[in-house]
C-alpha cells in the first residue's frame, strides 16, 4: 500500500545514452566461415550484425561514453547525480567497481553513492529498480540517479553461442517527472530461481552456457514474472509495444508467443506492431547483456512510431536467474531526441572474420601501459593497458 501511494508521483527514465564499438562483423560472413547456412544466423537466430570491441575498449570505456551521452542529451550536470550504479557481468576487477572509474571520468560529486550490480543480464534492471526505489523513498533529496548497463558479451570462437555475442552500453538518467518513460513501480512482477543455464566461472573469460536449457529457463521466468505482474496489477491492459531482453531476435519471437498465449492475443498478428520496432538495434549490435532490454527501448523510441502517452511493457531476464515484467508510459515528445540513432550504425567499419578473430584473441593479452598518459574526458576514454596492476585510461 505504501509503495502504491509513493508511485502517485512519477519516476522513470529521464535521459538515455548509447555507446557501441565502431566495428562489427556480419553474421552472414561469420556463418560462411563456420560452415553454417547464413539463414540459420539471420533468420534462425534473427541477428544480422554483431558489434566487435577493439583492444582499446572495455566495459569502462563503453560505460563512460554512454554515460557522457546520457548526461549531455538530458542537459544533466554530473553534480546533479546522487547515485551511480553500473550493471555489468563483464566487470574489469573483482573488487573495484566500474562505477568508481566512472566517478573519476565523469567527475561525479564525492557525495554520490556508487556501486556495481551483478546478476547476469538482470544486473541492469537490478540497478534501475534500486534507483527508482531510492527516488521514490525520498532518499534522493532532489538528485537524479545514473544507471549504466555495460557489457562485452563473449562466448568461445566456434561455439553455438558465438553468433550471439555483442558489445555496448546503455546509460539511463533516472528521476522524477521523467522526460522519456515513467515506470509503474506498483506492478513490477518479479521471478527468481536457482538454475545453471548460463554462468562464467571466476577463472574464465568466456561464458559457459547450456544453450537450449537457457531458452526454456528464460520462458519459465517470463511465465513466473507475468503471473506476479498480473497478481499485482489485477488485470492486464494492452500496450503499444512489448520490449524483451534480446540475446538474439528469435528469443523475443518465442517470448512473444508465450505472452500471447498467457494474455489471449494473437502473437503473429501483433508481432510487427508490438515487438519488431524494438528489435532493429539489437539485430545490428547483438547481445549487450545488461543493456539489452534498454537497447530495445532505444530501438523503439527511434522507430518513428507515435508513442506519446502510450503504455509499453518491459521484460528483463538474467540467467541464474532473476526476471522482471513491468510497465511504463512514454512521455509526450520522448522520441524527438532519437531520430539520428539508427543512422549512427551505418558509419561503423565491417570487419572480415579473420580480423574479428584477431581482435578476439588480442583482447586476451594483458598490455602494459604507462601512467604518464594523462587524463581524458569520459566521452573519449580509451583503455591503454595495465600499469602496476592498475587499469589506465587515456
Ligand atoms: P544452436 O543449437 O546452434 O541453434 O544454438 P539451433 O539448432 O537451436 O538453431 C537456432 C534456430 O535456427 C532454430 O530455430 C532453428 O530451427 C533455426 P527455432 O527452432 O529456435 O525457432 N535454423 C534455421 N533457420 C533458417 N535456416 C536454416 C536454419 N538452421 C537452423 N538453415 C542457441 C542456438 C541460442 C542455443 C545458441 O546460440 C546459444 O547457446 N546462445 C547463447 C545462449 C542464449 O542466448 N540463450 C538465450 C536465453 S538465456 C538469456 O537470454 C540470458 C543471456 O543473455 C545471458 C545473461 O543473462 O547474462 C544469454
Amino acid at each position: 500500500m505504501l509503495r502504491r501511494n509513493m508511485t502517485e508521483r512519477r519516476y522513470g527514465i529521464d535521459a538515455l545514452g548509447i555507446a557501441f564499438p565502431p566495428t562489427f562483423v556480419s553474421l552472414e560472413d561469420l556463418a560462411r566461415a563456420r560452415g553454417v547456412a547464413p539463414a540459420k544466423y539471420t533468420e534462425g537466430l534473427g541477428t544480422k550484425e554483431m558489434a566487435v570491441p577493439g583492444v582499446d575498449e572495455d566495459t569502462v570505456t563503453l560505460a563512460a561514453r554512454a554515460a557522457a551521452e546520457a548526461l549531455a542529451s538530458g542537459g544533466v550536470a554530473p553534480s546533479e547525480i546522487g547515485l551511480c550504479i553500473v550493471g555489468t557481468e563483464t566487470a574489469v576487477d573483482h573488487s573495484k567497481p566500474v562505477s568508481s572509474f566512472l566517478q573519476g571520468l565523469l567527475g561525479l560529486p564525492s557525495s554520490c553513492r556508487i556501486f556495481e550490480a551483478k546478476h547476469a543480464c538482470y544486473g541492469g534492471t537490478a540497478g534501475v529498480m534500486s534507483a527508482l526505489d531510492w527516488l521514490a523513498s525520498g532518499s534522493a533529496r532532489g538528485k537524479k540517479a545514473l544507471v549504466v548497463c555495460s557489457d562485452i558479451a563473449r562466448y568461445g570462437l566456434g561455439t553455438p553461442g558465438e553468433p550471439t555475442q555483442g558489445a555496448g552500453s546503455i546509460a539511463l538518467v533516472l528521476g522524477e517527472a521523467p522526460r522519456l518513460v515513467s515506470i509503474d513501480l506498483a506492478t513490477v512482477g518479479t521471478y527468481s530461481s536457482h538454475v545453471f543455464d548460463f554462468w562464467r566461472p571466476l577463472d574464465s573469460k568466456d561464458a559457459l552456457v547450456d544453450g537450449h536449457y537457457s531458452v526454456s529457463c528464460y520462458l519459465d521466468a517470463l511465465r513466473g514474472a507475468y503471473a506476479e505482474h498480473v497478481r499485482l496489477a489485477g488485470a492486464t491492459e494492452p500496450t503499444a509495444a512489448m520490449l524483451y531482453h534480446v540475446p538474439y531476435g528469435k528469443m523475443a519471437v518465442k517470448a512473444h508467443r508465450v505472452l500471447a498465449e498467457l494474455s489471449g492475443f494473437d502473437a503473429e498478428a501483433t508481432f510487427e506492431r508490438l515487438v519488431a520496432p524494438g528489435l532493429v538495434l539489437p539485430s545490428r549490435i547483438g547481445n549487450v547483456y545488461t543493456g539489452s532490454l534498454y537497447l530495445a527501448l532505444a530501438s523503439l523510441l527511434s522507430s518513428n512510431q507515435h508513442l506519446d502517452d502510450e503504455a509499453i511493457s518491459f521484460f528483463s531476464y538474467g540467467s541464474g536467474s532473476c526476471a522482471e515484467l513491468f510497465r511504463g508510459r512514454v512521455t509526450p515528445g520522448a522520441t524527438r531526441s532519437f531520430t539520428g540513432l539508427r543512422g549512427r550504425l551505418d558509419t561503423r567499419t565491417r570487419l572480415a572474420v579473420d580480423e574479428y578473430e584477431a581482435l578476439f584473441r588480442a583482447r586476451d593479452e594483458v598490455r602494459s601501459a604507462s601512467m604518464s598518459q594523462g587524463t581524458t574526458t569520459a566521452a573519449k576514454a580509451r583503455f591503454l593497458g595495465i600499469d602496476g596492476g592498475k587499469r589506465v585510461y587515456g
